[in-house]
């Protein structure tokens, strides 16, 4: 079992497959940015022989990030291969949704258990401004005939900001009221590109808490190995409320995941370092030297990201690393 310093354990690793991204939300890639196609990323081999060496040392849970991972064409043969992986109970992807109506069959053939989609307005033209694109109605439709086609594994992320979407909360609630999935809101997280956005736009987890309060949203308990977020309930919705506050004191203490970047590094923290370089022990099929590597860089791993204290660390955009 992978454990740090602090005793913290690591069963789940994010994998991001590749940092292009063909949205542009304002909050993580900045106006003019150009993703580079020309990327050595990680092949299905290496991918195949990462998703081993984790589960050999107690992973059980992947989660597909990008930039977009739709836009790799081999993602159902990566779904299909993290799942067949001995060790590896779940597999999950986090998308921006696009073209999710057609995508969608076929990652669950391929063996997807969990989907979390981004969905930062429920107004088409609001969406176009934080997203850059017109495609809510498609991606709406796409979580729809999931739903009914009975893949109800799916979780809703928001980011919301002060000048855009933060007056709307309501249409957040209204979308779970009859629908069974969890919308969670994440805290806009300063980066290396975001600073002076941030500063404008940063909505505190605290406020939103308090109109999940006013709304009659009610706290559920929270078990020891969930995620990042708080869930908030109502007896009138169906669905539940997360909140995701990475600026809360002890955010950091129940951190149980990994990160592994395209380019094939790991990452201890989504804001600590540069990335530490798997790549070399990708390249054999014995887990040996990948388990050594892994375990000898986690002694590394630091108590907490120290957002509070305004660092931003390496990240420059969580499209780099899949959030
Ligand atoms: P599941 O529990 O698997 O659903 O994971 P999740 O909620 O972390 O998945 P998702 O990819 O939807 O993550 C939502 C967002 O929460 C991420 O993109 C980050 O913005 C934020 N987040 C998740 N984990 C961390 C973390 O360890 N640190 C920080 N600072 N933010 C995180
Ligand atoms: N702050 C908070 N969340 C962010 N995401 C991307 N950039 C940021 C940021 N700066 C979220 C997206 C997506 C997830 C992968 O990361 O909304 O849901
Ligand atoms: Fe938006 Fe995600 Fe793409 Fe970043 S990686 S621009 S959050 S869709």
């Amino acid at each position: 079992m992978l454990q740090d310093n602090f005793g913290r354990r690591f069963y789940y690793l994010r994998l991001s497959i590749t940092d292009v991204c063909n949205f542009r939300c304002n909050y993580c890639l900045p106006d003019g940015y150009e993703c580079d196609h020309d990327r050595d990323f990680l092949s299905l081999a290496e991918i195949k022989r990462l998703a081993a060496g984790f589960a050999s040392m107690g992973t059980e849970k992947i989660r597909i990030t990008g930039g977009e991972p739709a836009l790799r064409k081999d993602l159902p043969d990566i779904i299909q291969a993290c799942k067949q992986t001995n060790g590896i109970k779940t597999v999950a992807i986090t998308s921006n949704g696009f073209k999710l109506a057609e995508h969608l069959p076929t990652w669950v053939d391929s063996g997807l258990d969990a989907l979390n989609v981004s969905i930062d307005s429920f107004d088409p033209r609001q969406f176009q401004a934080i997203t850059g694109k017109d495609k809510l109605d498609e991606i709406l439709s796409g979580i729809d005939n999931g739903l009914s086609s009975g893949f109800t594994n799916i979780k809703i992320n928001t980011v919301l900001m002060r000048e855009y979407n933060a007056h709307d909360i309501n249409s957040f609630f209204n979308y779970v009221k009859d629908k069974p999935v969890s919308l969670r809101f994440i805290e806009l997280m300063q980066t290396g590109d975001n600073k002076d956005f941030y500063q404008q736009q940063h909505v505190s987890g605290q406020h939103i808490k308090n109109q999940l309060l006013a709304n009659g949203w009610l706290p559920t308990i929270r078990h020891k190995a969930a995620g990042p977020a708080e869930v908030y309930a109502h007896p009138d919705y169906q669905g539940t409320i997360g909140l995701i506050m990475p600026y809360a004191k002890d955010f950091c203490d129940t951190c149980n995941r990994l990160r592994v970047s395209s380019l094939g590094k790991l990452h201890l923290c989504l804001f600590a370092d540069e990335g530490l370089s798997l790549k070399e022990q990708l390249q054999i099929d014995d887990p040996l030297p990948l388990q050594r590597r892994i375990m000898s860089l986690l002694n590394d791993k630091q108590a907490t990201h120290f957002l509070n204290e305004g660092f931003t660390g390496a990240t420059k955009h969580l499209s780099m690393l899949g959030g």
